[in-house]
């Protein structure tokens, strides 16, 4: 996984909707650590964007990680001025989801909690005008559940973004078996529409990446806690010794430490494979708040 400048940055700067999509108006559910970054990349390609959080504080401070990071566009000479504002100006707030009523596309990304995810379907089918899509950001969760809490599960589909979303190329397009081929196909044109690359994959937990990357993440967090190396060197080694491009204790203090057991969870759940339980240490460091960069604190301290 690549954390560094984005190889493209979609500049469209005018409300036109992005064409062949047949979407205007993209809705983001949640206000974490990938909330804003899909606000910006489908901001960035034109959309207009309404990013609903709980609370206006959480979305105030949304909006400003937003602007710090069109604002550093700018100053690398990766978008003109005028282009971050007109992007800046497609991006509104709410705190409540019945403001997300006109929206073609909604994609939720809240805690990765099978439950919650599942309440928030049921409330938006209610509000929601008949034709729009309802999408998740799950990174293992069985979609086909939040398709069948609401009335529409042809229209419910994973989309599954990456860390940090408006960085990385790749996203995976989940189809539930209950999906309609039109609703899987608006939601790869949206996401062609977003300058990213898509993968089609099924309803299985961790879907392609996860399934592969958390086993080695977890064995990682093993390792240290055998005392077989430091972080640091476990770190260095598999980024010099494999050319990644961050080694895996620092990606899990980068994707989340409770978001990591949740998806371990939700792996050893379906598979029953040993490698997918998560080592005591893991849970260990989220009981005692240390949830990675997010925290200021997971296998490395962060400024906050
Ligand atoms: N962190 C990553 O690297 C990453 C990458 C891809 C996908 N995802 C997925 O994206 C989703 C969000 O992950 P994140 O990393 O942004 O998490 P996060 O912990 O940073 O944020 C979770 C958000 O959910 C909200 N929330 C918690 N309980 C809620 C409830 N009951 N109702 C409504 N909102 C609630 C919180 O207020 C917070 O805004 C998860 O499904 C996760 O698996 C995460």
């Amino acid at each position: 996984m690549t954390i560094g400048d984005p190889t493209s940055i979609s500049t469209a700067d005018s409300p036109t909707r992005p064409k062949d999509t047949g979407l205007k108006t993209i809705g983001i559910i949640g206000s974490g650590i990938m909330g804003s970054g899909l606000a910006e990349v489908a901001a960035g390609a034109g959309f207009e964007v309404i990013l609903r959080s709980r609370r206006q504080d959480s979305a105030d401070s949304m909006l400003s990680s937003l602007q710090k990071s069109i604002d550093r566009h700018v100053t690398k000479e990766r978008m003109t001025q005028v282009q971050a504002d007109a992007l800046a100006a497609r991006v509104t707030t709410c705190t409540e989801l019945a403001d997300l009523a006109g929206c073609d596309l909604v994609i939720e990304s809240v805690v990765e909690d099978l439950e919650v995810k599942k309440g928030i379907f049921a409330e938006l089918d209610g509000i929601l005008g008949p034709d729009a899509i309802i999408a998740t950001n799950t990174s293992t969760l069985p979609v086909v559940e939040m398709a069948m809490a609401t009335n529409r599960p042809d229209k419910v589909c994973g989309i599954h973004f990456f860390n940090p979303a408006p960085v990385m190329s790749l996203v995976e397009i989940i189809s539930p078996l209950t999906a309609s081929e039109e609703t899987v196909a608006t939601a790869c044109a949206f996401i062609t529409a977003c300058g990213k690359d898509v993968v089609q994959v099924k309803d299985r937990a961790g879907f392609i990446v996860n399934a592969l990357l958390f086993p080695y993440l977890n064995n990682a967090a093993r390792m240290l806690e055998l005392g077989t190396a430091s972080a640091q060197d476990i770190d260095t080694a598999m980024q010099g010794g494999c050319n990644f491009p961050m080694g895996p204790l620092a990606l899990l203090d980068l994707v989340g430490l409770d978001t990591s057991v949740a998806i371990l969870d939700a792996l050893h759940t379906e598979f029953g494979d040993p490698n997918y339980v998560a080592v005591p240490s893991l849970r260990r460091r989220v009981a005692a708040g240390h949830l990675g960069r997010k925290s200021g604190r997971g296998f490395y301290v962060y400024g906050r």
